[in-house]
């Protein structure tokens, strides 16, 4: 079987100064042959190379929206717009650095609009990310029992929650704590019965905590007088104290939820579903589907897992301080946390430094394997090699 397909006429590339020029390519002339496939009569496949890319950034920051993009357009002088198939209608364009070392995306919100871009990017041509580090730099609900409003968290685990039965929890029996409950189980706190695959993903540690060390050298935004006033109502810390740069697992739903029962729903699955090695502490909409992604590109070579920081600031609280606890809509709708101010701030002042330090120690750091990861990185499913340390031997994909 042979056949031939014409890439470049897939890309669009809209750059703001001449040097742009210098790229330009002459779309005719560009048809790759899939001789070198290992293909039979009746299978095909490719190695998926990028022998056309033209750029190979250092650093890629993931944003998920505008307000989360903003930040990084205005500390970085990113001159470059540079347009793929694939992206959001909304955030149709990567924007660079003048060097192209440091790139950003914005995925859109919620997990569909994450796993559509990030599958775009790697699957981009125009981009070799085989050495690229990537930091998913967004803000977050938290659990006040592991931080406050302004929190940086830097995740080893993200769980995905939302994947489970639900019955409204006014029909449920009398004797549950939640209206989840695991897929192919009758209850909740049941191990579930299938795995769909993207439930869990562990990223490297080693990598990690060094970026957790680089933001746990500069001061944070403490936040507002009002940040303080509502930190307060909560009578222990870490959810009454100032902002921190702290390590932290992170939960992905599409549904944004709020309010003690949930969160407790959810902190008992993280648990159950990670062998009780991930600890819940910030709520998020995307970074599942941003990881699942990342690690079919990884499967093929195209990134590289073990190079993936997971950042996430807190903005609000999950659950409400006990004044509220009667009153959890009261809570979410209308007490004012004032939060995200802080929270952008914080992305910027606790990612920075990671970014920083990527572009200014590469050749001796980050171009070497010196964040070789400890820990079993990747899937439910081992996709990326080596054994998950969660899950069971007999899990059965769904
Ligand atoms: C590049 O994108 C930014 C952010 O959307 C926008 O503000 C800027 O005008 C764009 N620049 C060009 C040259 O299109
Ligand atoms: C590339 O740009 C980054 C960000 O502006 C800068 O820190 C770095 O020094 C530049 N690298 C080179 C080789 O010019
Ligand atoms: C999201 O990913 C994390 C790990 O990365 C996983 O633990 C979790 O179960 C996933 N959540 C869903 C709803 O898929
Ligand atoms: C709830 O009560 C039912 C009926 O008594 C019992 O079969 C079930 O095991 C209980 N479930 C839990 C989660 O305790
Ligand atoms: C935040 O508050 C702490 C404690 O008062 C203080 O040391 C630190 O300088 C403050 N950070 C900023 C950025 O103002
Ligand atoms: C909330 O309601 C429960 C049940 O009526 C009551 O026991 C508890 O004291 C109330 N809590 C607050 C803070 O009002
Ligand atoms: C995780 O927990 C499950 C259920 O308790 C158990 O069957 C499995 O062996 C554990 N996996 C690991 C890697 O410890």
């Amino acid at each position: 079987m042979r056949f031939s397909l014409s890439l470049l006429s897939l890309l669009t590339v809209s750059l703001a100064s001449p040097i742009g020029k210098l790229f330009a390519r002459d779309e005719a002339s560009t048809t790759a042959s899939l001789d070198a496939a290992t293909s039979t009569d009746s299978s095909a496949s490719v190695a998926y190379g990028n022998p056309f890319a033209l750029f190979k950034p250092k650093v890629f920051i993931i944003s998920m929206f505008y307000l989360e993009r903003d930040p990084w357009l205005e500390e970085l002088d990113m001159v470059y717009n540079i347009t793929i198939p694939g992206l959001s209608p909304v955030y149709p364009e990567i924007h660079c650095v003048a060097n192209y070392s440091i790139c950003q995306v914005t995925t859109g919100e919620a997990e569909i609009n994450a796993a559509a871009t990030i599958t775009a990017l790697t699957l981009s041509p125009l981009f070799d990310l085989t050495e690229t580090y990537f930091m998913v730099a967004g803000i977050a609900g938290i659990s006040p029992k592991m931080g406050t409003i302004g929190s940086a968290t830097f995740a080893r685990f993200a769980v995905q929650v939302g994947l489970a039965y639900e019955v409204d929890a006014r029909q449920m029996p009398a004797n549950w704590t939640t209206g989840y409950f695991p897929f192919g189980t009758t209850y909740s706190d049941q191990y579930p019965e299938n795995i769909y695959g993207t439930e869990v993903f562990e990223l490297n540690v080693n990598l990690r905590d060094h970026a957790l060390y680089l933001a746990q050298q500069v001061e944070l935004n403490n936040g507002t007088e009002a940040n303080a006033e509502f930190r307060a109502l909560y009578p222990y810390a870490p959810a009454n104290e100032l902002p921190k740069a702290i390590a932290g697992d992170t939960a992905t739903s599409d549904v944004y939820w709020f309010g003690s029962l949930l969160a407790e729903s959810f902190e008992n699955y993280i648990t159950l579903v990670t062998n009780g090695t991930a600890v819940y502490c910030s709520t998020q909409q995307e970074d599942n589907a941003t990881l699942e992604a990342m690690v079919r590109a990884a499967k093929h070579g195209l990134v590289d897992f073990s190079r993936i920081v997971v950042l996430r600031t807190a903005s609000d609280f999950d659950r409400p301080p006990p004044i509220y606890e009667n009153d959890t809509t009261y809570f979410f709708n209308d007490a004012y946390q004032g939060g995200i101010s802080a929270s952008l701030k914080n992305l910027v002042i606790a990612g920075l430094p990671f970014v920083e330090d990527v572009i200014n120690n590469w050749d001796h750091l980050y171009a070497t394997n010196y964040f070789t990861p400890a820990n079993y990185i990747g899937d439910f499913f081992g996709t990326l090699g080596g054994t998950p340390d969660f899950g069971t031997d007999s899990d059965h994909s769904a």
